[in-house]
């Protein structure tokens, strides 16, 4: 496959020959995180100019709903920790609209607590610290620094942009799917490990692809150890399914458009579908519940998206009206591909805290 040459091609082929093909989850890892060259590192990718748009940036109605849940969720984190001080943590906060609007929300409610944001990106982090000033929020660049306290967090397509693993089904095995060069050497392309992985016994036909979602993993496993000890929950909205699929979902957008992921590495976003299953089982191994998955749209009609969207709209002008109900339809759109569908829903907390507004009880 072709590659631009972008600012990343040269510095990903220096690796590459010096040290053989790379796993996806490097290849990922370098082209959104470089700090120089990564995708995020270097833009502010969202809206109509920008490569993709997401829930909280197609309608206020998202993070004020999502505030009002976590309002609901503190008191109940404080019954379960009393005396101790509760933070808000988002991670991969985009430009801060969701919790712009989830804290207005959250102040409506005489909610109390710290904000702590989880995010690499250096230009996204100015937009959000602008945005959040009244918040005073505390940056991290990764979960590893959060305070050791009660934690609510709340990641909204996050999980969907961290690096995983891939495997191929061969006649030998799992074979690991790696980016090498081209033989002309001047272009990126996808490649099998010779040796499968011992570890993976999985059972599919030749060509199944396998999803190893090492970091989006470590990150629960990390969580969830904090939360079984300080209490507290995370709730995961992003797009996926509950079952492990054997089909490849690694894909690349930019301007909006599906693209080669190898074709011009640090300026296409890249991603995989999150598998909700995976996240559940590695929440509760750590002694969480888990709630849901359920669909976008449930959990949004669960928190009384309609009602919301009818007092904006009684304020509104016929065009603005129009806008509101569109949203509405938008983020709850059924349609097998529509957001209301393909987003789902996760929360894993503390297992003293039950019920949960707007999700089922633990499975
Ligand atoms: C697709 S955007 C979603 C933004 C926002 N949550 C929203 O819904 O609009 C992904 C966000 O995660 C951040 N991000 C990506 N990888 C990250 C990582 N490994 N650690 C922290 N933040 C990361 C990006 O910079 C960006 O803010």
């Amino acid at each position: 496959m072709d590659a631009e040459a972008t600012p990343l091609l040269p510095i990903l082929a220096r690796e590459i020959r010096a040290d053989g093909p790379i796993g996806l989850d490097r290849y990922m890892a370098l082209c959104l995180g470089h700090p120089l060259h990564g995708y995020y590192a270097t833009r502010d990718p969202f809206g109509r100019g920008g490569d993709f748009v997401t829930a909280p940036e197609i309608s206020q109605m998202f993070g004020e709903l999502i505030g009002a849940w976590a309002a609901a969720l503190l008191p109940m984190m404080s019954a379960v920790a009393p005396g101790q001080w509760p933070c808000l943590v988002e991670l991969g906060p985009g430009r801060g609209t969701l919790m712009a609007d989830a804290l207005r929300a959250l102040r409506a409610a005489g909610a109390t607590f710290d904000l702590h944001l989880v995010e690499t990106s250096p230009v996204l982090r100015r937009i959000q610290a602008e945005r959040l000033a009244g918040a005073a929020p505390a940056f991290h660049d990764s979960v590893a620094s959060l305070p050791d306290a009660p934690l609510l967090v709340i990641a909204n397509e996050f999980f969907d942009a961290l690096p995983a693993r891939q495997f191929v089904r061969t006649d030998r095995g799992w074979c690991e799917r790696r980016v090498g060069l081209t033989a002309e050497g001047d272009a990126l392309a996808f490649g099998l490990d010779p040796e499968p992985d011992p570890h993976l016994t999985a059972q599919a036909p030749e060509g199944a692809v396998l999803t190893l979602p090492s970091q989006g993993l470590s990150i629960m496993r990390d969580l969830g150890r904090r939360l079984v000890a300080k209490g507290g929950a995370v709730l995961v909205i992003d797009y996926g399914g509950d079952r492990p699929g054997f089909g490849d979902t690694f894909q690349a957008v930019t301007g909006h458009r599906f693209a080669d992921p190898l074709s011009r590495p640090g300026e296409a976003d890249l991603t995989l579908h999150v598998d909700f299953g995976a996240l559940a089982r590695a929440a509760r191994a750590e002694g969480m519940a888990a709630h849901g998955p359920v669909t976008q749209r449930d959990f949004l009609l669960a928190l009384g998206l309609a009602a919301r969207a009818e007092r904006l709209k009684a304020h509104a002008t016929p065009d603005q009206a129009r806008a509101i109900e569109a949203a509405a339809l938008r983020l709850t759109d059924p349609d097998p591909r529509g957001m209301g569908a393909l987003f789902k829903v996760l929360c894993a907390s503390h297992p003293a805290l039950s019920p949960l507004p707007a999700l089922p009880p633990p499975a």
